[in-house]
C-alpha cells in the first residue's frame, strides 16, 4: 500500500518536474526570441545614432562654413623682395601683406587677383583668371540689330566710318598696298542724341569684329578704384580675340581736361584715362584693334587724347537737316499706321534744330496720342501735339537750343 502510494507520489513529483523543465524551457526560448529582439533593436538604434552623428558633424561643418569671414579680392601692385606682396584691395589703401605658405611664388605677379583674408589681409588664395568678370561681359556677343539703314542722314559719316573703321579690319592689305597706316582711334562727337552709339553699333553689326563696348561714366562710377585695371583688361581682351572694336562711349566721363586741384575721385579718373592713352600707344596700328570713342562735350576732353596716334580722326556727328528729319521720322514711323494726310515734311520743317533722338520720342508720342483718343490711325493732329509737347520738353533743358519755335 505504502509502497503503492510512494510510488504514486514519485510519478506525481517527477511529472510535476518534467512540468517544471517544459516550462523553463519555454520561458528560456521566450527569454531568447526576446533577446534577439532586443539585441536587433540596440543594433539599429546604434546604426541610427551613427547616422545621426554624422548629420551633426555635417551640420557643424557647415555652420563654421557659413562662419567664416568673406575673402576680400584684391590686386597684386608689386611683389617685394622679403616675399611679401604689395596689394591693392577694391576699397582703395595699399597694403603690404604676406602670403599663405600653400601658394607658390611664382602664381604671385604684379597685376594677379587674389583673394585676402579679411583680418590680415594675407593672401590665402589666387584667383584663376586675372580678368575681371565684368570685362568679359563688357563685350557684346551677338552684334546689335543696327543697320545703316536704320540710320536716317549721317551718310558721310557713315562713309567715313566705313573707311576708317570697318576697310581696315575687312581688308588691311588695301592699306598696306597704299603704305598708309589707318587711324587706330576715330572720335564721334557732336549734342546729345544725334546718333554717336547708334553709329557705333552699326558698324560693329557690318564687321565680323568682336565689339567691345565700355561707357566712361560706368568705369568711373560703378567699378570705383578699378577702372585703370578694367581698362588694361580690356585692351588685352581686344588682342586676344581681335579682329575688334572697342567703343568707349561717354568717353568725357573719362577724358576730361586734367586738372591741378584733383579730389580722390578726379584722381581715379585721371589714372583710368592714363591707362586708356597708355593703352592705345601701346597697340600696333597695323593689328586688329580699332577703338572709337564717342562724346558730346569735345570741348572738355583733355587734348592729351586728341593728340596722333590717339583720337586723331575726328567724325562729327550733326543734327539732321530738313531731309535728314524727314528721313529719320520716316525711320522711326516704318511700323506704324499713318493716316493719309501725314506730311512727315511738315513735321521736319518745323523741328529745325532737334536731334534724331527728339525725332524718335515725337513719332513715339504721336503713337502715344493716337492710343489715348482710342484711335486704329496716326493723324497729323497727333503729331502736331506731339510735336508741342517733345519740344517744350527740349527747352526746359537749358543744354539744348531747339530755338522757341512754338513760343
Ligand atoms: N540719325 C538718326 N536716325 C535714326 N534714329 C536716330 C538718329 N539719331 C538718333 N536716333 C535715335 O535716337 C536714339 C538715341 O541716339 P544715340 O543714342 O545714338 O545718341 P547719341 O548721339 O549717342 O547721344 P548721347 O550723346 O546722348 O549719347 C537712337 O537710339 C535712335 O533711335
Ligand atoms: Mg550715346
Amino acid at each position: 500500500m505504502a509502497d503503492i502510494s510512494s510510488d504514486e507520489s514519485s510519478s506525481d513529483f517527477s511529472r510535476y518536474l518534467l512540468d517544471k523543465v517544459r516550462q523553463l524551457e519555454e520561458r528560456n526560448l521566450r527569454l531568447r526570441e526576446e533577446y534577439s529582439r532586443v539585441e536587433s533593436e540596440k543594433r539599429s538604434a546604434e546604426s541610427e545614432k551613427l547616422r545621426y552623428e554624422r548629420d551633426v558633424r555635417k551640420l557643424r561643418s557647415e555652420l563654421e562654413r557659413l562662419k567664416t569671414p568673406p575673402l576680400v579680392i584684391g590686386t597684386i601692385l608689386d611683389v617685394l623682395e622679403t616675399g611679401k606682396v604689395v596689394i591693392k584691395s577694391s576699397t582703395g589703401p595699399r597694403f603690404i601683406v604676406g602670403s599663405s605658405q600653400f601658394i607658390d611664388g611664382a602664381d604671385l605677379q604684379p597685376g594677379t587677383r587674389v583673394a585676402l583674408n579679411q583680418q590680415t589681409l594675407a593672401v590665402v588664395g589666387v584667383l584663376s583668371s586675372p580678368k575681371d568678370p565684368t570685362v568679359y561681359g563688357m563685350e557684346i556677343i551677338e552684334s546689335p540689330s543696327v543697320d545703316y539703314d536704320q540710320i536716317g542722314g549721317l551718310k558721310a559719316q557713315i562713309r567715313e566710318l566705313k573707311e576708317t573703321v570697318e576697310l581696315p579690319l575687312i581688308k588691311p592689305e588695301a592699306f598696306a598696298k597704299v603704305g598708309i597706316e589707318p587711324p587706330k582711334g576715330v572720335l564721334l562727337h557732336g549734342p546729345p542724341g544725334s546718333g554717336k552709339t547708334l553709329l557705333a553699333k552699326a558698324v560693329a553689326q557690318r564687321t565680323n569684329a568682336t565689339f567691345i563696348r565700355v561707357v566712361g561714366s560706368e568705369l568711373v562710377q560703378k567699378y570705383i578704384g578699378e577702372g585703370a585695371r578694367l581698362v588694361r583688361e580690356l585692351f588685352e581682351m581686344a588682342r586676344e580675340k581681335s579682329p575688334s572694336i572697342i567703343f568707349v562711349d561717354e568717353l568725357d566721363a573719362i577724358g576730361a581736361k586734367r586738372l591741378e586741384s584733383a579730389t580722390s575721385g578726379d584722381r581715379e579718373v585721371q589714372r583710368t584715362l592714363m591707362q586708356l592713352l597708355a593703352e592705345m600707344d601701346g597697340f600696333d596700328v597695323r593689328g586688329n584693334v580699332r577703338i572709337i570713342g564717342a562724346t558730346n562735350r569735345l570741348d572738355i576732353l583733355d587734348p592729351a587724347l586728341l593728340r596722333p596716334g590717339r583720337f586723331d580722326r575726328m567724325i562729327e556727328v550733326t543734327l539732321p537737316d530738313l531731309d535728314e528729319r524727314v528721313e529719320v521720322l520716316e525711320i522711326h514711323t516704318k511700323g506704324m499706321n499713318l493716316a493719309d494726310d501725314i506730311k512727315l515734311e511738315q513735321i521736319a520743317s518745323i523741328t529745325d534744330g532737334v536731334s534724331g533722338a527728339d525725332l524718335k520720342a515725337i513719332a513715339m508720342e504721336a503713337g502715344m496720342f493716337a492710343v489715348r483718343s482710342d484711335k486704329d490711325l496716326v493723324m497729323m493732329s497727333d503729331f502736331e501735339e506731339a510735336t508741342k509737347k517733345v519740344l517744350t520738353t527740349q527747352k526746359m533743358q537749358p543744354l539744348r537750343d531747339t530755338g522757341a519755335m512754338f513760343a
